[in-house]
């Protein structure tokens, strides 16, 4: 798809679609309702109320070079946030595509607090999320409309923006294809060529280890998981040299789960189909590094996945076993089913240990998580509170939104074992979703280590105006923000 900046008048423009973002008690731009006659005023605060997300289509009959206008709103200007311009955004394009426009134009948005060049991002943000449709297994396809051209109106100041807003974009989508493709065809040796594939394109050092490679490291935790599998795991270790790879280094760490059934802590039947997007923290960090390499961040970033599924067999790790991995801990498996924890200390240990001076880590941990936020926030774990509130804040920026949960020593008590190091978690503990970030953290040494638990975000259910059905791509665009601060930290 083409996105190009444009500073051609309203009136000038020859698109299918204009689309006009409008807050609630906002006219149209006179020179549109002039130009169709006082259409636009006709309809503004009768028709259209410019809630957020309402769409109302005019044609223009010729009076116009573009054919088609939808007036898109924005809800009330004082509670327009990156987040909701991008929502907007993404359903205006949604309508614009729907009516069978094939070459659109957005409008700049009038009084919003957003700067334009913000607000340009994410639009364009919205604009790529909204029309992006994820991979397909139907043998008979209907015709689908597409959009061809996309036309962000505004001067030079919104380039950068839009550029920004593109490779962002660009980078969720990426994750979003890989989170929800079936296991069956994103087993972990098909995640690392498309790992390896994303590095080819950007220029970014990629090493493969395979089960040999990874018993040469010390990946027990990895290996454990991996043990009742017919496919060979992968450890993915992909940098990117953006300052000189003299580091220090930002380490990204993602779950790469392929398909989860609990192991022999089987999983019930029911929803378990959903578990192929168990690996969706390990395609939020490729789809990031994609956007951060586009970008060119000046940021030494190290993307780091363990990558294996979790099957029930004779020969699977059970409950009861003392596994030992690569930070040499010890741990207890009280559940086969809290096994992304187990992949992940490996994947933290390794980035403590070679190099990184901070640490993010996403992954689709617990359902707890959706117990205790819900499909709005994510939690955030950390084992350093300035750390935090940094990629809190870098959420924020980035459109996503996280929340901390607390660290006391105390919880750590959820982790004692009579046996070994640690216990790995059972299901229906008390704050499972902190259990399992600070099982993470003590993986890690001292080095400042965030974890966000994108369990409950990471999949949107069916009837969204928004996006298609299926995986969000969460966490990426916060993993990109927080490179950028840490480049502008590390100068
Ligand atoms: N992948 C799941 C967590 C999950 C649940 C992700 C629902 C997305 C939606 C994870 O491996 C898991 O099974 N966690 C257990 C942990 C428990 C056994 C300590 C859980 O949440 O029940
Ligand atoms: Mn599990
Ligand atoms: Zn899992």
């Amino acid at each position: 798809m083409k996105v190009a900046v444009s500073n051609q008048a309203l009136t000038e423009i020859a698109v299918d679609v204009l689309i006009l973002p409008l807050t609630e008690g906002t006219p149209a731009p006179a020179e549109v309702n002039e130009a169709l006659d006082g259409l636009c005023a006709q309809v503004v605060g009768a028709d259209f109320k410019g809630e957020m997300g309402e769409t109302v289509l005019l044609y223009t009959a010729g009076k116009l070079p573009a054919r088609k206008v939808l007036l898109l709103g924005l809800g009330k200007a004082e509670k327009v946030t990156n987040r909701s311009l991008r929502r907007a955004a993404g359903i205006g394009a949604r309508a614009a595509r729907r009516s069978g426009g094939r070459s659109i134009a957005f409008a700049q948005p009038q009084s919003v607090a957003l700067a334009p060049a913000e607000a340009a991002r994410f639009i364009t943000e919205g604009v790529l999320h909204g029309l992006y449709r994820l991979p397909s297994w139907k043998t008979e396809r209907k015709e689908q409309p597409e959009v061809e051209a996309v036309q962000i109106l505004g001067g030079d100041e919104v380039a950068a923006g839009v550029e920004w807003g593109r490779a962002v974009a660009e980078g969720v989508n990426l994750a979003r294809g890989l989170a929800w493709t079936p296991g069956n065809h994103m087993t972990a040796t098909m995640l690392a060529e498309r790992a390896v594939l994303m590095c080819r394109e950007c220029g970014i050092e990629v090493t493969v280890y395979d089960r040999k490679g990874c018993e040469e490291l010390g990946l027990g935790l990895l290996l454990a998981v991996n043990q009742g599998s017919r496919e060979e795991p992968r450890f993915i270790v992909m940098r990117y040299k953006g300052a000189g790879g003299q580091g220090p280094w930002l380490g990204l760490v993602g779950k790469g789960l392929t398909f989860d059934s609990g192991g022999i802590s089987i999983k019930p039947t029911d929803g378990m189909w959903n578990m192929k997007m168990d690996m969706g923290g390990a395609a939020a960090v490729i789809g990031a590094l994609r956007a951060i390499a586009r970008l060119k961040i000046r940021a030494d970033v190290m993307g780091v996945i363990p990558a294996t599924d979790n099957m029930p067999d004779g020969g699977s790790y059970k409950p009861g076993d003392v596994i030992a991995g690569l930070s040499g801990k010890t741990v207890e498996i009280r559940s086969t089913d809290a096994e992304g924890r187990l992949i992940l200390a490996d994947g933290l240990a390794y980035a403590a240990r070679n190099g990184c001076q901070k640490i993010i880590t996403a992954s689709t941990l617990t359902g707890a998580a959706n117990i205790a936020l819900g499909p709005i926030r994510f939690g955030l774990v950390a084992n350093d509170d300035a750390w935090e509130d940094e990629v809190y804040e870098a959420a924020e920026a980035a459109g996503e939104r996280g929340w901390r949960l607390p660290h006391d020593e105390e919880y750590y008590d959820l982790l004692k074992s009579p046996i070994a190091d640690m216990i790995n978690g059972t299901r229906n503990r008390a704050a499972g979703t902190v259990a399992g970030g600070l099982f993470l953290m003590r993986h890690v040494g001292n080095t400042p280590c965030v974890h966000m638990d994108i369990a409950a975000l990471a999949w949107k259910s069916p009837g969204d105006e928004y996006e298609d059905e299926g995986a969000t791509g969460a966490g990426t665009r916060t993993f990109v923000e927080a490179a950028r601060r840490f480049a502008e930290g590390s100068h």
